[in-house]
């Protein structure tokens, strides 16, 4: 079966303004992780073609940069209108490939799409500064200007979203772009071309490349001195290999690594808040983004209750194919992912753990995996180290405001955590103590274009979104002026 044709469908790469297939003529299949249905063939590309795109960008680089920051902001703009306006296509294509809720794809374009709105306007916020000169006959000023031609990665979990929260400030900062989008969810980026092309942003600003050989495109974006800045959301271990090979063209990096966030509820919190935090933060995406809860860490005189609670709302969610309205929770990517997440289930159960809900692949089929609870759980079991990644709630008892600050730093992650307690002295003490880039106070939902978006520690490097976000595509250039 063959993907419902509709306009924002697009099965080439784009590569300087033009829809291109591979030069071998090869295709790789897109799937539905709902049902395995084949949805689609996408143009093949390799090194080749990535060069092509790269080569494009750094042509284009001095029309785009030469843009005043008006203009640019005004492309950015219409990109971002054309975003909301197609949002109902961009939500089903997101969903076909990926396997999320309708609903939830939707938010995730429009989450997309406010990145893209908020970048066009730090785009005319690019200042300068004028520093106070060591000599009266001298000035000293300091300009920001473009990196130059920006590579990204990005993965499948945020087809969307986390393309657009790269492109937009590299876009609006002056840099060219181009995109490789995961392989399992190449349509998402290329119905955003689609976009950038009726938007009217330039051939050859935003290019998207997609291929079956992620290591071959990542070869080619990392060790081409043309690129000067990578830009790349995934797992900590490719991460650290892109890193690696970017080094030998001292390129500029961002990194958004993995997380194992703790979800820690004291005592004295507000139940019900812990419990829609818990169930916001585990579920959302079946549990496959880098800042969901992993370890949830819940002190002994609330800890009976809020698992009781859990297993209430738990037991509520509807699974299914992500095109049915009902549906709260869809499929993980593929078998293999449900494979990985059972395998840190049965770690923990065979460690003493309990299942209070789920445990195992559901009978809907193979990529599906049951909402789950995990009760008694230790730092001695997988689930404590490792990133889950799939619909499985880790839960660990403690005793003291210490021995939760203990646990929750106890990883290489510093991504995302969360706490929940009304004690305002506790709030500040826990809120400085946890070593991770974001922290969610009586929140489980953290993520908008307004913050800053990154992680400390092995989670990476760089911001995202915020008026930080712009920094890690411009370069500051100090111009010393004499003989004033
Ligand atoms: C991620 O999982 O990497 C991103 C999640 C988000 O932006 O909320």
């Amino acid at each position: 079966m063959t993907l419902t044709p509709h306009s924002l469908t697009r099965t080439q790469a784009y590569i300087n303004g033009q829809w291109l297939d591979a030069q071998s003529g090869l295709k790789f299949n897109v799937s539905n992780p709902a049902s395995g249905e084949s949805i689609a063939q996408v143009a093949d590309c390799g090194a080749e073609e990535t060069r092509q795109a790269i080569e494009a960008a750094e042509a284009t680089l001095p029309v785009w940069r030469a843009k005043t920051a008006q203009e640019r902001s005004e492309l950015l703009r219409r990109w971002h209108g054309l975003v909301l306006q197609h949002k109902d296509a961009l939500a089903s294509i997101l969903t076909s490939e990926q396997g999320k809720p309708l609903s939830e794809a939707a938010g995730e374009i429009a989450y997309g799409g406010s990145y893209i709105q908020w970048f066009a306007e730090e785009a005319k916020r690019i200042y300068g500064d004028m520093i106070p000169p060591p000599a009266n006959d001298k000035r000293i000023v300091v300009i920001k200007q473009a990196v130059g031609v920006v590579a990204s990665i990005t993965p499948w979990n945020f087809p969307n979203a986390m393309l657009a929260r790269k492109a937009a400030p590299a876009l609006a900062a002056g840099c060219t772009f181009v995109a490789k989008p995961a392989h399992e969810t190449p349509l998402s980026a290329l119905a955003l071309a689609a976009l950038s092309e009726e938007a009217g942003i330039p051939p050859g600003v935003f290019n998207v490349v997609c291929g079956s050989n992620s290591a071959v495109i990542g070869q080619e974006l990392t060790k081409n001195p043309l690129v000067r800045k990578l830009t790349f959301t995934g797992s900590t271990a490719v991460g650290k290999l892109l890193q690696e090979q970017c080094t030998a063209t001292v390129k500029k990096t961002s990194m958004e690594l993995g997380g194992n966030a703790p979800f820690i509820v004291f005592d004295d919190a507000d139940l019900n808040a812990a419990i829609a935090g818990a169930m916001a933060s585990k579920y959302r995406n079946a549990g496959q983004t880098c800042i969901c809860a992993n370890r949830i860490l819940v002190q002994s005189g609330i800890h009976d209750r809020f698992v009781e609670r859990l297993h209430t709302e738990v037991s509520r969610l509807q699974m299914g194919a992500g095109t049915d309205p009902a549906v709260d929770m869809g499929p993980l990517i593929h078998k293999q992912a449900a494979k990985e997440v059972d395998a840190i289930v049965q770690d923990a159960l065979s460690l003493g753990a309990q299942a209070n809900a789920g445990g195992k692949v559901s009978e809907l089929g193979p990529c599906f995996y049951e909402p789950t609870i995990l009760s008694g759980c230790t730092p001695a079991m997988r689930c404590f180290r490792e990133e889950i990644f799939g619909p499985v709630a880790a839960v660990f008892k403690f005793d003291t405001e210490a021995e939760a600050i203990e646990l929750a730093n106890n990883t290489e992650y510093g991504l995302a955590a969360y706490f929940y307690t009304l004690d305002h002295s506790r709030i500040w003490r826990v809120g400085e103590a946890l070593e991770f880039g974001i922290v969610g106070i009586n929140e489980g939902l953290v993520s908008n274009a307004m913050a800053p978006f990154g992680g400390v520690k092995q989670s990476g490097h760089g911001r995202e979104g915020s008026r930080y976000g712009i920094d890690d595509y411009i370069e500051i250039k100090y111009m010393c002026m004499g003989g004033i």
